[in-house]
């Protein structure tokens, strides 16, 4: 397809969306969209942010994912008329063996009743006894109120699950008193109570309040409203897609929605303002409340799934694998122009298992095992000592298709610096004490996305701090050399690892494709994702080192890279991917 073509089918339809109507977008019919999403086959010099193994349609964010039948599946916010958000957003869909190769299938949901005529938003699937799946989904009606849909499956023998059928009775649940008619949205995956009732939360602001409103339900259908809040909290925003899920004290393993027992703490998790946070806590299930181990606090000291961009997350129960995935949208830190210009704006980061630390404070996250099938031409160093402001070039790879896992030896840990940590904001740390302002143990880490001078980088890196008692470790992901070009969001995000230093040593694995990078500190306790578009460090001219610039120089106990491979991500053509994407 012609790309002035699509650039103006992309132009007029974003004014068109933000203008009169979007029936006048009739033109681009379901063929010209699937040739939309044909801007993939642009040759890479014109697509150099395009990733390789991230899940990318053009336009998305994520509903409810699940597991079904031997398949896996993906409903994300897609807009089918542009590259930008608009009115009347679907339900998108695609399926899955193995979480990293993906083919697409037909929309799932498409506004067309007066319950969501003006939008399909987000909700969650539940898999009700028996193995039927439920859809649950925010509508957006005739009158801009935010309402609670079901959706069933048609054929439920048809593990792809291709035609919904939205329930005759709709809406199930609409705004309450107090509650505007926009601040009303994202039903959570029910559980069930020891005597089969159904519960679900969903995210709401009200009396300067954010908060999970719960609702119950003998049969699915009529729902009843719980009086009081399940959990809400001050100076936040309206919650978006909460989540509520249990997490195993004493396993990686993940337990299913539904289990509230000795053996598991409850995780709440709210997203606003761009960023996904999360408290851990007890589940009261006689009182309906859920009590946190530590209030929101509305600081730096609040806990988040990833301290960079990620947003929009929601886990699901794995049953094949046992294990709970959490997985969110990651926008764009370019301009709407650029999305314009490239066709597409969003991607999924990689989908993470997750699961509650020994201590029980804090969540861990971990790139789900299979991607590990797409790693290519490994590269390994041990032993090696990165002196005083060194550099340290890591070849052999494919430094803007890779996986890196990094371990640091810190010898004499004694010399670090003394900071009292206990009242800073670690992000301003990172934007204040940057890549290239020495300390005595960092910064020092990876460059990613590199130019081979240098004068384009992504540096991801940590600062070792002596406290009272203890030793802190900082890590900083810092975007501000990451491209030559301008009007792109460069902030620096920066977040405390909680490991002990002298108990383990500081690790890092970071992936990078192309416009993103994500990186799990400390065996995946702290995680940051961002988005970079270097002007020149891109395709084979992107470069990887490692770094010091401390004072005191680091010991790369153990460094093993990889080459990623590309993932088939939204093939048509059926589970065998046998059409080219
Ligand atoms: C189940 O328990 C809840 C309280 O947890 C109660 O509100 C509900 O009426 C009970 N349902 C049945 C069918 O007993
Ligand atoms: C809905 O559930 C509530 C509470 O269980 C009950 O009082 C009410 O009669 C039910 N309504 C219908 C239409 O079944
Ligand atoms: C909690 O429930 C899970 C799942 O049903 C079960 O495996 C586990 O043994 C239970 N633990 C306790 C302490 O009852
Ligand atoms: C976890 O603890 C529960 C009880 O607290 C026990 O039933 C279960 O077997 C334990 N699981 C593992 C993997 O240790
Ligand atoms: C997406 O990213 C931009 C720029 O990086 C940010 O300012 C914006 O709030 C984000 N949008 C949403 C909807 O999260
Ligand atoms: C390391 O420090 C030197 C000297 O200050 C500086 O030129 C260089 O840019 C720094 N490296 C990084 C990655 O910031």
């Amino acid at each position: 397809m012609d790309k002035s073509l699509v650039l103006f089918v992309g132009i007029s339809c974003f004014l068109l969306i933000n203008g009169v109507k979007v029936e006048d977008c009739d033109y681009m019919t379901e063929t010209d969209y699937t040739r939309f999403q044909s801007f993939q086959a642009l040759e890479p010099e014109e697509q150099p942010y395009r990733t390789a193994y991230h899940f990318q349609p053009p336009k998305n964010w994520l509903n409810g994912p699940m597991y079904y039948m031997g398949v896996y599946h993906l409903f994300y916010q897609h807009n089918p008329y542009g590259a930008l958000f608009g009115d009347r957003m679907v339900w998108a869909h695609s399926a899955s063996h193995d979480l990293v190769n993906w083919f697409s299938l037909d929309h799932a949901l498409v506004p067309s009743e007066p319950f969501d005529a003006m939008g399909c938003i987000s909700g969650s699937v539940t898999i009700l006894p028996g193995n039927k799946p439920v859809i649950l989904y925010t509508g957006i009606d005739a009158n801009y109120n935010q309402v609670q849909n079901l959706a069933t499956p048609k054929n439920r023998a048809d593990p792809f699950l291709i035609e919904w059928v939205k329930y005759s009775g709709n809406p199930l649940i609409t705004p309450p008193n107090g509650v505007d008619g926009d601040n009303f949205r994202d039903p959570t995956t029910a559980w069930q109570g020891p005597n089969g009732t159904w519960k679900i939360v969903i995210g709401s602001y009200s009396n300067n309040q954010g908060m999970a409103i719960l609702y119950q339900s003998e049969d699915f259908v009529n729902w009843t409203m719980h009086p009081d809040p399940f959990y809400s909290a001050s100076k936040t925003e309206m919650w978006e897609c909460v989540d509520f899920f249990p997490v195993s004290i004493n396993s990686t393993n993940g337990v299913d929605t539904s289990v509230a027992n000795l053996s598991v703490r409850h995780v709440m998790k709210l997203s606003f303002n761009s960023r996904d946070y999360y408290i851990v806590g007890t589940y009261d299930s006689e009182q309906e409340k859920f009590l946190p181990d530590v209030e929101f606090t509305g600081t730096s000291s609040d806990l988040r799934i990833d301290y960079g961009k990620f947003y929009a997350s929601k886990t699901f129960f794995d049953s094949k694998m046992n294990r709970r995935i959490i997985w969110a949208w990651v926008n764009e830190s370019d301009s709407s122009e650029d999305d314009i210009q490239k066709g597409w704006s969003g991607l999924q980061a990689i989908p993470r298992q997750i699961w509650l630390d020994r201590a029980g404070k804090q969540l861990v996250q971990w790139p789900v095992e299979e991607l590990n099938n797409l790693r290519d031409n490994q590269v390994y160093v041990y032993g090696k000592q990165l002196e005083s402001e060194s550099v340290f070039e890591v070849s052999g790879i494919t430094a803007s298709q890779a996986d890196i896992e990094i371990m640091f030896e810190l010898p004499e840990l004694e010399e670090a610096e003394f900071m009292d940590t206990s009242l800073v904001d670690p992000q301003l740390i990172c934007d204040r004490q940057d890549s290239s302002v020495a300390g005595k143990y960092g910064p020092f880490g990876l460059l990613a996305l590199a130019t081979k001078d240098l004068t384009e980088q992504t540096a991801v890196f940590f600062r070792i701090f002596r406290g009272d008692n203890r030793y802190v470790v900082l890590m900083c992901s810092e975007q501000k050399r990451s491209s030559l070009r301008d009007n792109l969001d460069k902030t620096t995000y920066g977040a405390f690892v909680d490991i002990d230093p002298r108990q383990e040593m500081v690790s890092l694995r970071t992936l990078i494709d192309h416009s993103i990078i994500e990186s799990f500190g400390g065996k995946g306790r702290t995680c940051i994702t961002a988005r970079v578009y270097p002007k020149l460090a891109i395709n084979n001219k992107a470069h990887l080192f490692a770094f010091n610039n401390g004072t005191l120089s680091v010991t790369i106990s153990s460094l093993h890279a990889w080459s990623m491979n590309k993932a088939r991500v939204n093939c048509r053509g059926g589970l065998d991917n046998t059409e080219s994407c």
